[in-house]
């Protein structure tokens, strides 16, 4: 088991939003929550990503409670967390954007392995290295913030809708992308308003409602679902 999330309670101030979540992750598993607007799906993410410290529970990551260690721990410790709004440095290039998300690599060669295997993913990344990351495009921004994401050469891999405003064919082209970080040994928890998508690609789905895992199990049985065909599918 790679992560173990255990009764968590977590929420804003006095707003309590998730309720007693639990899931595992084994390793090299790709794994996704899906759920209707305001759910809790973010939420779960921050609070695994150390942005969010839960009131209660448990994160168990390779073997150590993460619960409530700053985000930078948990970075350092090997979880890559790539956000819905993707907090890119927009007054800054690409290229430094992408070191940015390498601060926790010392040696300046393994930072640049890094760097080339996400030009090498992102190709379009790499011509354009030198622009302003503000200056890039919807779908160009969002394949930054997942190449900034891998820069720290993550085992566990959280990703926050990253399908979001995509067009069909860049939204094609980043699921082959994480496609092949799975393929590479990375672990992914996917978070995805594409339901279909998201269900086609994961083996394993959790249902979150009301801040609540309401339902769980093989990606391809949940497809098969009436609760999840009706509420997410809409047939
Ligand atoms: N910083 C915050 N302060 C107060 N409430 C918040 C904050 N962030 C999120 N919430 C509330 O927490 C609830 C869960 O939000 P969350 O972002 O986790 O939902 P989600 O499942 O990711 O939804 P979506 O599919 O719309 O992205 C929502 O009701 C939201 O309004
Ligand atoms: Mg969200």
């Amino acid at each position: 088991m790679l992560l173990e999330v255990k009764n968590i309670n977590a929420g804003y101030g006095f707003l309590q939003i998730l309720r007693d979540v639990s899931f595992n992750i084994d390793q090299g598993e790709y794994a996704c929550v899906i759920g209707p607007n305001g759910a809790g799906k973010s939420t779960t993410m921050k609070t695994i990503a150390g942005l969010l410290s839960p009131m209660s529970g448990e994160i168990i990551f390779n073997g150590k409670n993460i619960a409530g260690l700053p985000g930078n721990q948990v970075a350092r410790l090997g979880i890559g967390y790539i956000s819905e709004d993707m907090n890119l440095f927009t007054n800054m290039t690409v290229q430094e954007n992408l070191y940015m998300g390498a601060y926790v690599i010392k040696e300046k060669a393994l930072k640049n392995d890094r760097l080339d295997f996400v030009y090498n993913l992102f190709t379009r990344l790499k011509n354009r290295k030198d622009q302003l990351a503000g200056t890039m495009s919807g779908g160009e921004r969002k394949m930054l913030a997942i190449g900034r994401g891998l820069m720290a050469n993550p085992k566990l891999l959280l990703v926050d809708e990253p399908s979001f405003g995509l067009a069909p064919q860049l939204m094609e082209n980043v699921f082959d992308n994480l496609d092949i970080l799975k393929e590479a040994g990375v672990t992914i928890l996917l978070v995805e308003q594409n339901v279909t998508k998201a269900l086609q690609v994961t083996t394993r789905g959790y249902v979150m409602e009301n801040g609540k895992i309401f339902m769980k199990g093989l990606s391809s049985d949940l497809a098969d679902d009436p609760h999840v065909r009706k509420v997410f599918l809409g047939v």
